[in-house]
């Protein structure tokens, strides 16, 4: 599939980014491959996990740009928003692995995550607020509570980037190790999960992930804003700075 590569191992489903010219920047092909992918792996009984992984040294460098400058004329439609919604309300584990740059959608995606292994090199980084946008996939809600209001402020409003180190010592993620083991180590958690006891694991999931309908509702209200904020001349000037560089 479109810059998505799709494989199997087991019971574990593997999804890899997988478009490293860009960064693995997600395009709208892209984000409807993973939700073809995540579609099917949750009608598959024979699936019991999902692991995403990025190609090439990089976990995403978040939306496409050229993709975010063209919703607006396109009244605001973003593939990426079926893609937020459809990863919110997954019902079968997650597990993901972070090497090198997750920016955006790449950092906040991990919120529906269930276990997140990065490599010593992966940095973390939420510009929304600089580009003239907001924060997105429910992390205005995930992230606080996940690694308290001082810290989210200061990655989603300050737009500070932040290690693997640090966002282990947040609590966003389990692991950090040698970008080398990165891959064998979320394959093994990711089987191991999948041979759990399966209708056990995912209720104690289920109850874990918290209220889904208060998930979903702030994704939804956050997407309106965004889609506003989008159309701002601010975050215009700011996606065209970025496609027009270095010409
Ligand atoms: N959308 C579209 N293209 C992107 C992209 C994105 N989000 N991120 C990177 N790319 C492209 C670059 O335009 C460049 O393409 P080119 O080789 O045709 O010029 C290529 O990927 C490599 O990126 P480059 O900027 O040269 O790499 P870098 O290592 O110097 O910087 C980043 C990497 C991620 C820091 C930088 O590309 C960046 O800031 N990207 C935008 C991230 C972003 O704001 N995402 C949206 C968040 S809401």
């Amino acid at each position: 599939m479109a810059d998505v590569n799709v494989a199997r191992s087991g019971a574990v489903l593997e999804l890899t980014l997988d478009r490293p010219a860009k960064k693995n920047a997600l395009t709208n092909s892209m984000y409807r491959a993973l939700n073809v992918a995540l579609h099917e792996a949750e009608r598959d009984q024979s699936i019991g996990v999902v692991l995403i992984a990025g190609a090439g040294g990089v976990f995403s460098a978040g939306n496409d740009i050229g993709d975010f400058a063209a919703a607006v004329s396109a009244g605001g439609e973003m593939a990426g928003a079926d893609f937020i919604r459809k990863i919110a309300s997954f019902p079968k584990p997650l597990v993901a692995a972070v090497d090198g740059l997750a920016v955006g959608v790449g950092t906040t995606m991990l919120l529906h995550c269930d276990l997140i292994y990065a490599s010593e090199s992966a940095r973390f980084s939420l510009p929304f607020v600089d580009l003239g946008l907001l924060p997105e996939a429910g992390s205005s809600l995930l992230l606080p509570r996940r690694v308290g209001m001082a810290r989210a402020s200061a990655w989603l409003l300050a737009g500070e980037s932040f290690s693997a180190a640090e966002a282990r010592e947040a609590g966003l993620v389990n692991e950090v190790v040698a970008a080398d083991a990165l891959l064998a180590l979320a394959r093994e958690k990711a089987a191991a999960l999948a041979a759990k006891p399966r209708t056990a694991l995912l209720a104690a999931r289920k109850f874990l992930r918290g209220d889904k309908e208060e998930i979903l509702a702030r994704i939804d209200a956050e997407l309106d804003a965004f889609r506003a904020a989008l159309a701002s001349p601010q975050a215009q000037a700011a996606l065209a700075a970025f496609l027009n560089k270095g010409k």
